[in-house]
């Protein structure tokens, strides 16, 4: 799956004879699984026309910052576009639009979005060689990635003009591999690899039953996946659940009992960076599994319990370079206990849901967390669906690490 599946991708198309590749450009980034707007400069229809783009995008295309033809006329806001995009790109960008971006004109709508964008704008010049090679243009070129803008350099090759040189824009395919590099070497956990827990686990009792809890294990694999797209390499050990993932940065370890889920996370501990422990973990498990179905009888039949080993705790033990994060679920003097879950299991960060928040815990869709670090912080957050819980819980790591 490519990196910019369900990114906003906004594209800048300024008048330059390459404008007829960014219908190959727009189809790619489909492709890629990305949502795509086009802006266009007045004159670059001359080159390739709205309909072409606005086909290819299932969006309208815009060019001016309204429709003086329409019957109702309708503004096309320059900071919504900005605003919706999560990465933009001007392709092809000529030696004219270089030099208004340079300078900060904005005497059209894609100049007026480009200033408006908050996210990072990419821009692929395509010239006749001597423009590129001009002081002029080679400055602008340098000024603008001062301005952290992204740089996509021009290949050589036979130009439109008849001549030889730099100045060819870079294919549509090399403009999308850039970008997917570009975004992966600066996803914040990149290189680092994060290991979860999640779901309940199974402690039988014989060979048909067994003592488990309500966790559908989402809260774990949500966090998951958003390891994966901040760029970690993630394992996600499992207890039984019937949810899905299909992400190649993702090795999923099924597992069953409490005893399964330390194994496997022992195996993997000495290698993660950060560690989330989000699993339901059942707290006791019977003595002895009987071998066959126990029979019913009349009398009460007594289970006898002992205690699982507390994974989260024996992690603390041996945690080195690892950033540990934990689970409290509490269903009374929430912050107390989450405090002292924290100090007793040795970690840096817990995150605390209470049953008595309604849409929070097992089961739902949705989560209202409190995360607590070492120096005993609170941040409480509202209630939310569990991918942006996610987010917060990723957020706060991100902070902590980074600090
Ligand atoms: N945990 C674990 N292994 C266990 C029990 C819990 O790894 N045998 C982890 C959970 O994944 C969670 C944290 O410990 O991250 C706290 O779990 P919780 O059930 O809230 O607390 P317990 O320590 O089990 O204490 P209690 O049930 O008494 O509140």
């Amino acid at each position: 799956m490519s990196v910019l599946s369900g990114k906003n991708v906004l594209l800048g198309v300024t008048a330059g004879i390459a404008a007829y590749k960014t219908s190959f450009l727009v189809r790619n980034f489909i492709k890629a699984g990305a949502n795509v707007q086009v802006v266009m400069t007045p004159a670059s229809k001359d080159f390739v026309t709205p309909l072409t783009l606005s086909t290819l995008s299932k969006n309208p295309v815009y060019s001016t910052f309204y429709d003086s033809e329409e019957e109702n006329e309708q503004w096309n806001s320059h900071v919504d576009l900005g605003l919706w995009a999560d990465l933009m790109i001007i392709a092809p960008a000529t030696a004219n639009t270089l030099s208004k971006m340079a300078k900060g004109t904005c005497d059209n709508l894609l100049l007026a979005t480009y200033l408006s964008a908050k996210s990072t704008v990419y821009f692929a010049p395509a010239m006749d060689l001597d423009m590129y090679k001009h002081p002029t243009t080679q400055q602008n070129i340098k000024k603008l990635q001062g301005f952290g803008n992204v740089f996509i350099p021009p290949s050589s090759g036979e130009l439109a003009s008849g001549l030889e040189g730099e100045g060819r824009m870079a294919e549509p395919e090399e403009i999308i591999s850039f970008i997917e590099d570009h975004i992966l070497s600066n996803l914040p956990l990149q290189g680092k690899r994060v290991i979860l827990t999640a779901g309940p686990t199974y402690e039988a009792i014989d060979p048909v039953r067994f003592i488990g809890n309500h966790s559908s294990g989402k809260m774990g694999f949500v966090l998951a996946k958003q390891a994966a797209s901040l760029g970690a390499e993630v394992v996600l050990i499992t207890g039984p659940t019937c949810l899905s993932i299909d992400n190649l940065a993702i090795k999923r370890i099924d597992v069953i009992s409490a005893q399964d889920m330390y194994e496997a996370v022992h195996q993997n501990f000495n290698i993660a960076d950060i560690a989330i422990f989000a699993a339901a973990v059942a707290d006791y498990k019977p003595k002895t599994i009987a071998d066959q179905k126990i029979k019913k009888k009349e009398a009460v039949l007594q289970i006898e319990l002992e205690p699982t080993k507390d994974i989260l705790a024996s992690a603390g033990k041996v945690k080195d370079k690892q950033f540990l994060v934990g689970f409290a679920l509490e269903t009374e003097n929430e912050i107390d206990n989450a405090k002292s879950k924290l100090k007793q299991k040795n970690l840096d960060l817990i995150v605390l849901n209470s049953l008595q928040d309604i849409g929070a815990g097992f089961k739902s869709d949705t989560n209202k967390i409190t995360i607590i670090d070492r120096d005993e912080n609170i941040t409480s957050y509202d209630l939310k669906p569990k991918e942006e819980v996610a987010v917060d819980i990723f957020d706060e790591i991100l902070k902590k690490i980074d600090a």
